[in-house]
C-alpha cells in the first residue's frame, strides 16, 4: 500500500504509476479507468504537464471498467467525466476511446456489445494468461465496499465466464442501472490500481484491507495490485508517524 500525503499527491503517484506501467508495453497499450469523483484529479493532472507530454496518446486505448446507463453528456456518467476532464484536452484519437455504449436498449445489450469490443480489441474469444488485457486498471472503493459496479450481495460477482455484465439495480447512489467488467476482466492487467481518499473512505477501507466479505476485497490482478490511498482515508496504523 501506497499512502500520499493528501488528495493531490495521490493524484500525482497514480500518474507516476501509469506512466511506468504505460511505458512497459513497446505497442499500443490500454487503460481502463474507473468513475466516481475520486480519480477527478487525476484526470486533470494527466491533461496537463508533464504528463500530457510523456503519454504517447496515439498509442494509448482508453476503457472504462464501469458506467453508468445514462446519456454519455448526463453529469452521472463515467464517460462523460473522464471527457471533461482529461479526453477532451489531449490529442487522444477517436478511435482510441472506447466508451461503453448507453444508448442502446438495455445494459444486457450495452455489456454484449462492449464485451464484443474488449474481444476485438485483444484478439482472443478467451482472456489468456501471460497476455493481459489491459496495462493498467483504475479502480474506486465505495462506501459500501463495492468496487466497478460490483455491488455487495450482487450476482455479478460470482460471474467467471462473461467479460462484462449489465447490472439491472445499482446498490449505491446514483441509483441507475449499471454495466460494468467483471473481475476476471479486471483482473488480466499488468497491474490494478485503486485509488482512495478522503476520511469516509477510512472504516470501509480497514474492512477491506482486512479481508472482510466485500467486493473490492475479492479483486485480483494477473500483475500487480496497488493500494494507493491518501492519509485521511488511510487505517490508523499506517498513519503511525
Ligand atoms: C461508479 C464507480 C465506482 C466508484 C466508487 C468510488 O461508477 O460509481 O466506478 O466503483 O469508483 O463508488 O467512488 P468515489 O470516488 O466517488 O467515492
Amino acid at each position: 500500500m501506497i499512502v500520499a500525503a493528501d488528495a493531490e499527491a495521490l493524484a500525482r503517484a497514480a500518474a507516476e504509476r501509469m506512466l511506468v506501467c504505460l511505458r512497459q508495453s513497446s505497442g499500443r497499450s490500454a487503460v481502463c479507468l474507473t468513475g466516481g469523483s475520486t480519480p477527478e484529479h487525476l484526470y486533470e493532472l494527466l491533461a496537463t504537464e508533464p504528463y500530457r507530454d510523456a503519454l504517447t496518446w496515439n498509442r494509448i486505448h482508453w476503457f472504462w471498467g464501469d458506467d453508468r446507463f445514462v446519456p454519455h453528456n448526463d453529469p452521472r456518467s463515467n464517460f462523460g467525466m473522464a471527457r471533461r476532464r482529461l479526453l477532451d484536452r489531449v490529442p487522444a484519437p477517436a478511435g482510441n476511446i472506447h466508451a461503453i455504449p448507453t444508448s442502446v436498449e438495455n445494459v444486457e445489450e450495452a455489456a454484449r456489445l462492449y464485451e464484443t469490443e474488449l474481444r476485438r480489441f485483444y484478439g482472443a474469444e478467451r482472456l489468456l494468461p501471460g497476455r493481459p488485457l489491459f496495462d493498467v486498471v483504475l479502480m474506486g472503493l465505495g462506501l459500501d465496499g463495492h468496487t466497478a459496479s460490483l455491488f455487495p450481495g450482487h450476482p455479478e460477482l460470482d460471474e467467471k465466464t462473461r467479460w462484462v455484465v449489465g447490472v439491472p439495480e445499482a446498490g449505491l447512489e446514483p441509483f441507475v442501472p449499471r454495466v460494468t467488467l467483471t473481475f476476471p476482466t479486471l483482473a488480466s492487467t499488468r497491474e490494478i490500481l485503486f485509488l482512495v481518499s478522503g476520511p469516509c473512505k477510512r472504516e470501509i477501507l480497514t474492512q477491506v484491507l482486512a479481508g472482510a466479505d466485500l467486493p473490492a476485497a475479492h479483486a485480483y490482478s494477473e500483475g500487480g495490485l496497488v493500494w494507493l490511498v491518501d492519509r485521511q482515508a488511510a487505517p490508523e496504523r499506517y498513519n503511525a508517524a
